[in-house]
């Protein structure tokens, strides 16, 4: 059950002036940044100096320092202890789901090394994955698998080599996928705390499961969506990566970070490239080429000068949001609230003529109101009283110029899309071909939407954003354009 924390109504005005005259809904995108935590950030910046952590002057020293004060606090915040786990930070979850990709296929590529077949690693992915995560399929050799539902991953976890009569038939009705991988392949596989275009939140313990069934695969937990309104609890899932950015949380800075289990560090051995920063020593010349690396795993990982003030950003975004809103189970708490109470609102807009307005995605016998299976985001698609959907760019236009900012499209879910709007993969390349791009929608073909309308709730948002929307959709699609749809029912 959710709780609102109408404190939120009183910082609004002093923390949020931004959003003054606004309605912003997409914190799925990005939150809003509170204003204290961007004055106490610029106040540092201007009254401090803060050097390149690689030199070795005091103003260096110090940032280097503080650096390492950062890492320790976040991994606290993410509920990871620091001896089993090392943060990374890179430029948003995308570089670090990439970075991972990339530690895989160049342990396979190394493992390999000498043999006569060259070996590559086994994907396997969560349907509701963004296309951030799908991506990695590209560095197997197309050795990879699309998970359909909760079901499957379930049923792979118990017999990972598909050897249950579930997994069989599954493998025979998704006949373009690869085997489940064999007991001893490396592995890794990939899911989302939390869908981005749905807000369902997955189950987190399949880590740990994947850990103690399957020998040599790994788990990336993609925390994105989820660490937005949600604690993280790394120690207990005990996920092998876990991928995330920053302004998802605290609307500033552009940061991003991997958090990975140090036990990992075995696959990082045949890492392909070094930077500044990553090595201990090099010798350049063609004859006697040789490099030593860096020790632990974040020196490792992070090529040339760290993000080190975006990293100062981050700590000045955490003590503000602390003030502000408590815990990240407080914001759970109040976006579960606000999701229940939208969701509602939604689900009861009718057409005079008794037909509903919103057509909302989801699984069947979605619980709104509990945060463990369920985040502050709703996808839907708007519809006339004739039962024909709105296009999803004309409700984001229409939203936009009321100042109601949503967010419209695929929204990089195909796995979403596919499954909730019934697109097979032929569906699609005949949308693709008929002119469909993700960048320039068709919106509809054949009178089915490709895409859906999205609102997402953040820390700042409150029951008058959401009243805000519903007024915006009873206006523009109840009233006076029903009693026109009325007449165009055949
Ligand atoms: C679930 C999920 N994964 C990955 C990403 C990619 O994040 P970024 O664009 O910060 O790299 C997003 C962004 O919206 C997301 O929602």
């Amino acid at each position: 059950m959710g709780t609102y924390n109408k404190n939120v109504e009183l910082i609004r005005d002093t923390d949020y002036p931004q959003l003054k005259n606004s309605t912003y809904l997409d914190h799925a995108g990005t939150t809003i940044p509170a204003k204290s935590s961007l004055d106490s950030f610029a106040r540092d910046m201007s009254t401090n100096i803060w050097g390149n952590p690689h030199s070795h002057s005091t103003p260096s020293r110090e940032a280097g320092h503080r650096i390492d004060e950062v890492r320790l606090k976040l991994l606290h915040f993410f509920n990871a202890s620091p001896e089993d786990y090392d943060i990374v930070f890179v430029a948003n979850a995308s570089a670090a789901i990439k970075l991972v990709g990339e530690i895989f296929r160049d342990y396979a590529d190394g493992q390999s090394k000498g043999k006569k077949k060259n070996s590559s690693f086994w994907f396997g992915y969560h349907r509701d994955s963004h296309n951030s995560v799908v991506g990695v399929r590209e560095f197997t050799n197309g050795n990879f698998r699309w998970f359909a539902n909760d079901a499957e991953v379930d049923a792979w976890i118990q017999y990972p080599t598909g050897k249950s009569s579930h997994t069989q038939e599954i493998s025979q009705a998704n006949l373009a996928q690869t085997e489940p991988t064999k007991i001893d392949q490396l592995g890794l596989f990939a899911w989302p705390g939390q869908s981005n275009m749905t807000g369902r939140r997955l189950p987190l313990t399949w880590a740990k499961r994947i850990h103690d069934n399957n020998r040599n695969t790994y788990s990336l937990l993609d925390a994105s969506a989820l660490c937005t309104t949600s604690p993280l609890y790394i120690d207990l899932w005990q996920p092998d990566f876990t991928c995330l950015s920053f302004y998802k949380i605290f609307g500033f800075p552009n940061l991003g970070a991997l958090i990975i289990k140090k036990t990992m560090k075995h696959l990082l051995k045949h890492r392909k490239y070094f930077a500044g920063g990553t090595v201990d020593m090099v010798i350049p010349e063609t004859s006697g080429a040789w490099h030593a690396k860096r020790e632990n795993i974040h020196e490792l990982l992070e090529e040339g000068t760290v993000a080190f003030t975006s990293i100062f950003a981050v700590e000045h975004a955490l003590n503000t949001h602390a003030i502000l809103y408590g815990s990240m189970t407080d914001i759970s708490l109040h976006t579960t609230y606000l999701t229940n109470y939208c969701y509602n609102a939604m689900h009861s807009l009718t057409h005079t003529n008794g037909t509903p307005v919103c057509i909302i995605y989801n699984e069947l016998g979605t619980i709104w109101d509990d945060p463990k299976l369920q985040g502050g985001t709703i996808a839907f698609s708007v519809l006339r009283a004739n039962g024909i959907s709105v296009g999803y760019v004309e409700v984001e236009q229409a939203a936009d110029a009321a100042n109601v900012y949503i967010r419209s499209g695929s929204l990089c879910n195909p796995g979403g899309i596919a499954i909730y709007l019934g697109w097979t993969p032929q569906d699609l390349r005949s949308a693709y071909a008929a002119g469909h791009r993700c960048s320039k929608p068709l919106e509809s073909t054949d009178g089915r939407p490709i895409g859906v309308v999205r609102v997402s709730f953040g820390s700042c948002t409150t029951k008058a954003d959401i009243d805000a929307l519903i007024a915006f959709l009873t206006k523009t699609y109840i009233e006076p354009h029903s009693r026109h749809d009325n007449f165009e029912i055949e």
